[in-house]
C-alpha cells in the first residue's frame, strides 16, 4: 500500500459514534528497538488473546468553538488525566493521515478487561481500540472501503500509538516488521499470519500470573529508546530475524519442543537486554525467577509442554495447548497457589479478532 492510500478521507463535519472491542497480544518474538516513526527494528509476531481486552467507545463531533476541549478520555467512568498526554501524543501523530481529526472533539470513554500498566499489553490493546473507531469513523463516508483496507489502516494507525498496537487487529496470530522470512511483512502494519499452522496451537492456552499490577518503573518508550546505543543490538536484531524464520516453522510443524525453547529464549533475552542497557535496569521480581524455576521442574518431570514468557513486567504467560489445560491447573493449584497464595491470574487463550459492539 503506498503511503497516500493512509490518507483518511475528510471527515470534517460527520459526527458519529463507534464502540469495539480489542484485545491484548502476547509476542512470541518480541518487539525491542525502533527507529524514525515506530519502524521496529526487527519483525516480531504474537498470539492475540480473548479476555484481556479494552472496550473503547468514541464520540466525534464537530468543534464548536475554540474553548471545546480537543477530546477528553474516560476510564470505568472516570476522567484519567495521566492517560491524556499518551492519547495526545498518539492524536497528534495520527493527525498527518487523519487531518480532518482536529476538527472534531472525540470523547473517548474506555474499560480495560485486566490490570493496565503492568506489562500486560494494555497500550496494545488500548491504542487499537481507539484506531478501530477512528477508522470506522471514516467506513462512514468512504463506503468502498473493503475489509482488509480497514484493517490495513486500523494496524497502520494503531502502531503509531503503541508498536504492538498493530497486531492486535489480527488473530489468532500476526506478524509485524519487515522480514524475507514472510513476503508480505511490513514495517508499517502488521499482518494476519497466512501460514500454515499445526492443530495443536489451535485455542493455545495463556494463563497469566499476576505478580505485581504496579506501574512499571520504566516505561517501554524508555526501553526501546536505550536499544539505539545497546551494544548488543546489532546481533539481537539479527537473532530475532532467525528466531521469526524457527518459529514459523515450529508453528506449521507442530515442533513443541523448538516453540518452547524459541519461546523462552525470546522472553529472557528481552529481560537479558534491559539488564545490559545503559542504564541497566530490570523488570522482573524474584517471583517471577521462582515460578520460572518451578515451569521448569514441572516441565521435566511431567512432560506437559507448557512454557512461559515474559512482557515488559515482572508478569509471567503461561502458554501451553488445549489439551493440557487440567495438567496445567492442577500444577498452578498444587505448586504455584501453595507457595505463593496471593497471586492471582488470568486464564485466557488465544483469540481470533477485535469486535464491533
Ligand atoms: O508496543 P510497545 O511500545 O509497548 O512495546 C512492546 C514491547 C514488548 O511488549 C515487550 C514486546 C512486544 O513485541 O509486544
Amino acid at each position: 500500500m503506498n503511503q497516500e492510500k493512509f490518507i483518511f478521507k475528510n471527515n470534517e463535519g460527520i459526527s458519529y459514534t463507534s464502540f469495539w472491542e480489542a484485545p491484548s497480544n502476547i509476542a512470541l518474538i518480541k518487539y525491542w528497538g525502533k527507529k524514525g516513526n515506530q519502524i521496529p527494528s526487527n519483525p516480531s509476531i504474537s498470539f492475540l488473546l480473548s479476555k484481556c481486552f479494552t472496550r473503547t467507545k468514541i464520540n466525534f463531533s464537530p468543534i464548536n468553538s475554540k474553548k471545546d476541549p480537543w477530546f477528553t478520555f474516560k476510564l470505568d467512568g472516570k476522567i484519567k488525566l495521566d492517560f491524556y498526554k499518551k492519547i495526545e501524543t498518539f492524536l497528534e501523530n495520527i493527525l498527518p493521515y487523519v487531518p480532518s481529526l482536529k476538527m472534531h472533539n472525540l470523547m473517548i470513554d474506555s474499560s480495560n478487561s485486566f490490570p493496565h500498566s503492568s506489562g500486560i499489553a494494555s497500550s496494545a490493546s488500548s491504542m487499537a481500540a481507539i484506531a478501530l473507531c477512528i477508522t470506522d469513523w471514516e467506513r462512514q463516508i468512504n463506503s468502498e472501503m473493503t475489509e482488509e483496507t480497514f484493517k490495513i489502516k486500523t494496524s497502520f494507525l494503531a502502531r503509531l500509538g503503541s508498536g504492538s498496537a498493530s497486531r492486535s487487529i489480527y488473530g489468532p496470530i500476526a506478524s509485524w516488521g519487515k522480514t524475507s522470512h514472510l513476503k508480505e511483512s511490513s514495517d508499517r502494519y502488521a499482518i494476519p499470519f497466512k501460514q500454515k499452522i499445526d492443530k495443536i496451537f489451535d485455542g493455545f492456552c495463556n494463563t497469566i500470573i499476576i505478580i505485581d499490577e504496579a506501574k512499571k518503573e520504566i516505561s517501554s518508550t524508555e526501553g526501546h529508546r536505550l536499544m539505539n546505543d545497546h551494544p548488543f543490538a546489532k546481533k539481537r536484531f539479527y537473532q530475532a530475524n532467525q528466531n521469526f524464520f524457527e518459529i514459523k516453522n515450529s508453528l506449521a510443524t507442530g515442533d513443541i519442543e523448538k516453540f518452547i525453547q524459541i519461546v523462552e529464549s525470546e522472553a529472557l533475552t528481552l529481560h537479558a537486554l534491559m539488564m545490559t542497557s545503559s542504564p541497566p535496569y530490570k523488570l522482573f521480581k524474584p517471583e517471577t525467577i521462582e515460578i520460572i524455576e518451578l515451569i521448569k521442574n514441572y516441565r521435566e518431570n511431567s512432560k506437559t509442554p507448557l512454557c512461559f514468557t515474559l512482557d515488559a513486567g515482572p508478569n509471567i504467560h503461561f502458554l501451553y495447548p488445549k489439551a493440557f489445560r487440567k495438567d496445567v491447573l492442577d500444577f498452578i493449584d498444587n505448586e504455584i497457589i501453595k507457595i505463593f497464595p496471593s497471586i492471582k491470574f488470568i486464564h485466557d487463550q488465544v483469540g481470533n479478532g477485535p469486535k464491533k459492539i
